[in-house]
């Protein structure tokens, strides 16, 4: 689980996210290596955008749990921690991160 920023298509809006990349073990019938992403306070449909996500934090490992209420539980307390996190950073920044610069470090295309 990370905690990071998150930026949509090329709008320069920096948001956070919590993500998880893993199999799922509690779930036991995941074979592969998911990236989920849980976006913080945005409630808009994102499928087909293109998104860059920076990793500010790696917050734990994946973990099998035994019910989905502690499952539950320990996810919103991720996105918690994850919000704690970005906010510091925000408060204190890197000398060297871009959102020291004066765009904020608004994503650049790379690429048309
Ligand atoms: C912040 C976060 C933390 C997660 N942590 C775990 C974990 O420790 N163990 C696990 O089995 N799944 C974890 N998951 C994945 C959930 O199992 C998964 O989101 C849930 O099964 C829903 O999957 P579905 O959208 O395919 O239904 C996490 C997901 C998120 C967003």
């Amino acid at each position: 689980m990370y905690a990071c920023r998150l930026w949509i298509g090329t709008e320069p809006e920096q948001l956070g996210a919590t993500i998880s990349i893993g199999d799922n073990p509690t779930f036991g019938d995941v074979h592969d290596r998911r990236v989920e992403v849980y976006v913080h306070d945005l409630d808009r449909d994102l499928y087909g955008s293109d998104i860059r996500l920076e990793v500010a934090v790696r917050l734990r490992g994946m973990v099998r749990f035994t019910s989905l209420e502690e499952l539950i539980r320990q996810t919103e307390s991720d996105v918690v921690a994850s919000r704690a996190v970005l906010a510091a950073q925000a408060r204190h920044p890197l000398p060297w991160h871009p959102s020291g610069l004066e765009d904020g470090g608004a994503p650049r295309r790379t690429r048309s």
